[in-house]
């Protein structure tokens, strides 16, 4: 059965940290910033770190309106792995208006639901990947709507280059059908591990009646470690009737924190474009760097969006994109 094909508008900002101090010398793996001077900064848009020191996060590149989808490749390989889909490339989708900007510039990603597919027939759809890679920084991700349904499946997330996972990879928004909360989830090499005791408002997902807290992506099934948001606004219905919400992910020698706000909480310094992310409250997901170290796991990612159908969820099996069967 497939119902419901919502659209998904969004804009992305990606903000690198800059350190006043370091700007001449070596980044350190961080985008060099031009900054304005720190004195002309607003106060409040410092971010803290641990031990007290201060930073502003500033726009590296923004992904929006006309010229969203050209920083984009158009991911069209076959996998065998992802079942019910097939990914198209760029002039396919634009021509079925899978993807497309509005006269207001909101971007559009959605898949096929005009089509009668026959049982067994895949349905098409559309998996883009930015060009560009990041090492570290602050991702913002404006959303109107999420696809939501019967064996719909987006997801927004980075992974790393080369031998998966050996570069790490960050899933920051990953709506499971009929499952009404975000899930996050990081998928790393050996030796990387959750800490459950950290500050964060979701719940570590449970396997085999206990907190899975290793991150190793190479073990049986490849759960990854995860953390489900409390909120029910986070994905499907309820984040879509009320105007969709922010994503945010900081990455960073912190580590790897994940915010969501549902429209009516999105705080102002996002709009202001000076987001500050020490005033926004704990994250709903965080991977603190003493069990897990979020530059050595999590190497330079690209962002990929994608709409998957008729993948079952399940507890053991959480990787994108693996379909245990067909529905
Ligand atoms: C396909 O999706 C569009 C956009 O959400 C919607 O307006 C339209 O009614 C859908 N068509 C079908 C056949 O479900
Ligand atoms: C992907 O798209 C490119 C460009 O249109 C095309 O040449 C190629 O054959 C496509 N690959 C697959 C596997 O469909
Ligand atoms: C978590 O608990 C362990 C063991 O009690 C402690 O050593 C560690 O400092 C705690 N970590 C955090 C982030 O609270
Ligand atoms: C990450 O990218 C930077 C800049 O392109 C490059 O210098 C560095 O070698 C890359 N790191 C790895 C581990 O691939």
């Amino acid at each position: 059965m497939y119902r419901g094909c919502l659209l998904y508008a969004s804009s992305l900002l990606i903000l690198g940290a800059f350190y006043p101090r370091a700007l001449s010398e070596s980044t350190d793996g961080r985008f060099p910033s031009v900054a304005p001077p720190l004195s002309r900064q607003k106060r409040s848009n410092l971010d803290k770190n641990p031990d007290g020191t201060t930073f502003v996060w500033l726009l590296q590149d923004s992904y929006e309106g006309k010229t969203f989808y050209d920083t984009f490749e158009f991911f069209n390989y076959s996998d065998p792995t992802n079942g019910a889909v097939t990914y198209v490339d760029r002039d396919h989708a634009f021509d079925k208006k899978l993807v497309y900007i509005t006269d207001d510039n909101k971007v559009i990603m959605k898949s096929d639901n005009t089509s009668w597919l026959a049982h067994g027939q895949f349905r098409e759809s559309v998996r883009i990947q930015g060009r560009k890679h990041y090492h570290t920084g602050l991702f913002i991700l404006d959303l109107d709507k999420a696809p939501w349904g019967c064996g719909v499946w987006p997801a927004f997330w980075t992974i790393g280059e080369g031998q998966w996972p050996h570069a790490g990879e960050i899933d920051i928004f990953e709506g499971v059908h009929d499952n009404q909360h975000n899930q996050v989830t990081w998928h790393t090499s050996p030796g990387c591990h959750l800490t459950p005791n950290a500050t964060f408002t979701g719940s570590p997902v449970i396997m085999s009646g206990k907190q899975h807290t290793d991150c190793n992506g190479l073990l049986p099934g490849n759960p990854g470690c995860g953390i489900v948001e409390w909120s029910r606004a986070s994905y499907g219905p309820l984040f879509d009737a009320q105007g969709g919400g922010v994503y945010a992910m900081k990455w960073d020698e912190n580590g790897i924190s994940v915010w969501s706000f549902f429209r009516a909480a999105v705080p102002q310094d996002i709009f202001d474009g000076s987001p500050n992310p020490s005033t926004w409250g704990p994250p709903v997901a965080f991977l603190h760097p003493a069990r897990c170290d979020p530059l050595k796991f999590f190497v330079n990612h690209s962002i990929i969006f994608d709409i998957t159908f008729c993948g079952r969820f399940n507890e053991l099996k959480i990787r994108l994109f693996e379909v245990l069967s067909y529905e």
